[in-house]
């Protein structure tokens, strides 16, 4: 495979290729994802829900997303990686931001980073840029900030909030992010935000007039069937495929269906 760059993102963008991207926590997973060709993976903070079955995004932390990514990375061929900086290992200043930024680079092997947030963490993204790192900007529904939105409903539906998002979008293009990635947000706005900057915008519950989706790798095969926003197109209902399997081999074992003679040394 011809690997995937952060360059050959802005190049898709220019030719309207759309971007693919979806999580991935593991090597068995990351290698299927990478196998069937999505462009950039992303070893999201959301681990802390999927993986570890928090209810938020804010307890993982920095050396639980490095062994998730080193996981992700030892599988992928083709695909970017992009790993999450958690909550709490970039907020309080530049140095501690650029400090995680390495960390992840260095101890997963991973290809760029991504920050939640806009004006607030520029001086930050900018130190991480500097170093070389090349780095994924996120607005909108930012879930690290959940406790201050109080709600995971659709943000910059207001004006105000829009022209911040749409500032703070032009922003982390001219300090030369590579990409921004928009959360449940309108699709008119982010709509908006892709043809006004020249980085690629990837969607989630974004609508379809920018350059990329990404969904929860868990969510699009259906394994969750408690969380079902509309955004979320399932291309399978894991959860009752699995479910009915493993029930079929409790049962196998219990009536000593398994294993058969052929099924033995
Ligand atoms: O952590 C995550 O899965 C994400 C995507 C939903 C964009 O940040
Ligand atoms: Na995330």
């Amino acid at each position: 495979y011809k690997r995937i760059t952060t360059k050959s993102l802005i190049e898709m963008k220019s030719n309207g290729e759309k971007i693919s991207m979806l999580t991935a926590y593991d090597y068995t997973m990351a290698k299927i994802v990478d196998t069937a060709g999505v462009d950039v993976i992303l070893v999201g903070d959301s681990a802390s829900n999927v993986m570890a079955g928090h209810e938020t995004t804010l307890p993982i932390t920095l050396d639980q997303m490095i062994y998730h990514a080193s996981s992700v990375v030892r599988a992928v061929e083709r695909a970017l990686v992009v790993v999450d900086l958690p909550f709490g290992s970039y907020q309080s200043d530049p140095k501690e931001a650029l400090r995680s930024a390495i960390r992840i680079m260095k101890e997963s092997g991973g290809h760029a980073v991504k920050l939640e947030g806009g004006k607030e963490i520029k001086e930050s993204i900018k130190k991480i840029l500097n170093a070389g790192i090349p780095v994924m900007g996120h607005l909108g529904l930012t879930p690290q900030s959940i406790y201050k939105f109080g709600t995971y409903s659709v943000r910059a539906k207001e004006d105000e909030e829009a022209e911040k998002l749409i500032e703070d979008a032009k922003m982390l293009e001219k300090v030369g992010c590579f990409a921004v990635v928009l959360e449940k947000i309108p699709a008119d706005l982010a709509e908006k935000v892709a043809k006004s900057i020249s980085i690629p915008v990837i969607g989630i519950g974004a609508g379809g007039g920018v350059d990329g989706q990404v969904l929860v790798i868990h969510d699009m095969l259906g394994m969750n069937n408690e969380f079902s926003p509309r955004f979320l197109r399932r291309y399978l209902n894991l959860y009752e495929q699995m479910t009915t399997a493993i029930g079929q081999y409790a049962a196998d074992v219990k009536s000593s269906d398994f294993p058969n003679s052929s099924e033995q040394y």
